[in-house]
């Protein structure tokens, strides 16, 4: 049995079905539409453009999330009435007001903020502004572009290694080099000014590095209340030890035992609230998740960059400990009684190993056929890059691949189960980490 089930008492199940779209291809949508499809309202989901896993329980539709007439044309047709948007461009590139703007489509509810709210991930330079205002912990920072370029290589000369820089706009999450030396940093930095990074480097954040443990923390928001959801810890280098280069993520855990009750009082306080009023006093449009990519420095939580999604693979771990209905959480933002919600979490551990191509985060091969499926026990597989080929084969079709969650009573176990289903499934040049959650 690989996707649990839900039997629900039939007095509870809505009158009307509801249908949902989920946008995004990723593990982050498996994950959602498996989670949604748990909700006592029994929604009907489609999937754009979704993978091989969202097809197995609910209908892929082959449109690209930055397609917004596609999308209408999608939301009209199947009378979809609730627009969950996983991943962080079309919500950059204005989804969400494009949905209101449109008569057709204001009746949809779209889980995720404005175009404006957005730019807490679009722009790392408004995204610093904003923790300013509202005296949020972060690194000390300054911004640059081609008309100051030669205050920022003096800048650079009066700074300690290592030396951080970071592409203002999105830059599919290679945008930040952490320099070593003086010399390397004003050479990147000439660099990325010099367009290394397309567009999302005209303008360049030159921040402290913070040395600490980075986690994770996601907030369910409607803009004026908020629920956290449990913490995560994910693992962004390719290598065991993390060595190697940095990816999307080699793999998750939930719990993280240093972000115990007193830490996350912290975050509450210092960091999630200030950030809620922060959208607030600038009236900012925002229903939906809130990432928060933390650093513990001796203790202290500061941010290291906001997203405006889940991430990929914390949401692996961080749904399948959330006991509470999602869509009812969703439909919440809209009724007004998101603050009336009680999060309630599994008290299991759930840990995510993420099966990835060989030469990943390098340029990869696809379509290998992947084989095993049926010899796993014990996790749930959620499909991150994969395709089912029209005669039924599921290959492999992205750099990572396949998140492997499990449950367990603690993390190392939970981690266990995780390894031996990443032994049974193959594929060519298979890679993934054994030592996820080792270190904490
Ligand atoms: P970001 O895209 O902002 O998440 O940055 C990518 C990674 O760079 C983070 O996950 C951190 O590991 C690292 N990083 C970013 N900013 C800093 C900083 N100020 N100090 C130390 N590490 C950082
Ligand atoms: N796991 C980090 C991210 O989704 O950006």
């Amino acid at each position: 049995m690989r996707y649990e089930t839900l039997s629900l008492p039939p007095n509870l199940i809505l009158s009307h079905q509801m249908n949902i779209l989920v946008i995004g291809s990723g593990g982050r949508e498996h994950a959602l539409v498996w989670k949604l499809l748990q909700s006592r309202h029994r929604p009907q989901i489609f999937v754009a453009p979704g993978n091989a896993g969202t097809a197995e329980i609910a209908t892929n539709i082959a449109v690209s999330v930055l397609d917004f007439e596609a999308l209408k044309n999608i939301v009209l047709q199947k009378n979809i009435s609730m627009l969950v948007v996983g991943p962080e461009d079309p919500l950059v590139a204005g989804i969400f007001d494009f949905f209101q703007k449109d008569e057709q489509l204001q009746h949809v509810q779209v889980v995720g903020p404005s175009a404006e709210a957005a730019k807490l991930e679009g722009s790392k330079a408004f995204a610093k502004v904003f923790m300013q205002e509202n005296n949020i912990p972060t690194a000390e920072y300054q911004e640059f572009s081609v008309e100051n370029l030669a205050e920022g290589i003096a800048y650079i000369a009066t700074q300690t290694p290592p030396i951080v820089l970071k592409a203002d706009g999105l830059a599919a999450g290679k945008g930040v080099l952490i320099c070593e030396n003086i010399a390397e940093a004003q050479a990147e930095f000439r660099a990325m000014i010099g367009g290394k990074f397309g567009e999302a480097s005209q303008k360049v954040v030159i921040e402290q590095f913070l040395d600490g443990v980075e986690f994770s923390v996601f907030a369910l928001t409607d803009g004026e209340s908020y629920q956290i959801l449990p913490p995560a810890k994910d693992y962004k280098r390719v290598g065991e030890g993390d060595t190697g280069l940095n990816t999307g993520g080699m793999g998750a855990v939930s719990p993280v035992p240093f972000a115990d009750a007193a830490m996350m009082k912290k975050v509450e306080d210092r960091i999630v609230r200030p950030t809620i009023e922060g959208l607030q006093k600038r009236k900012m449009t925002y229903h939906g998740f809130v990432f928060f990519g933390l650093i513990s420095v001796k203790g202290e939580p500061f941010v290291i960059e906001y997203n405006v999604r889940l991430g990929d693979p914390e949401t692996e771990v961080v749904l399948p400990r959330l006991e509470n209905d999602l869509l009812e959480l969703f439909l919440s933002l809209r009724q007004g009684n998101l603050a009336a919600q009680d999060i309630k979490t599994d008290s299991q551990a759930a840990a995510t190993v993420m099966l990835v191509a060989g030469s990943y985060p390098n340029e990869y091969e696809k379509g290998k056929i992947m084989t095993g499926w049926d010899t796993t026990t014990g996790s749930f597989l959620f499909h991150a890059g994969t395709k089912k080929e029209n005669n039924g084969d599921i290959v492999t079709n992205g750099g990572r691949i396949l998140a492997i969650t499990s449950f367990g009573k603690n993390i190392s176990n939970a981690v266990e189960i995780c390894i031996q289903n990443a032994e049974k499934i193959k594929f060519e040049g298979k890679n993934y980490r054994k030592d996820i959650g080792k270190d904490v």
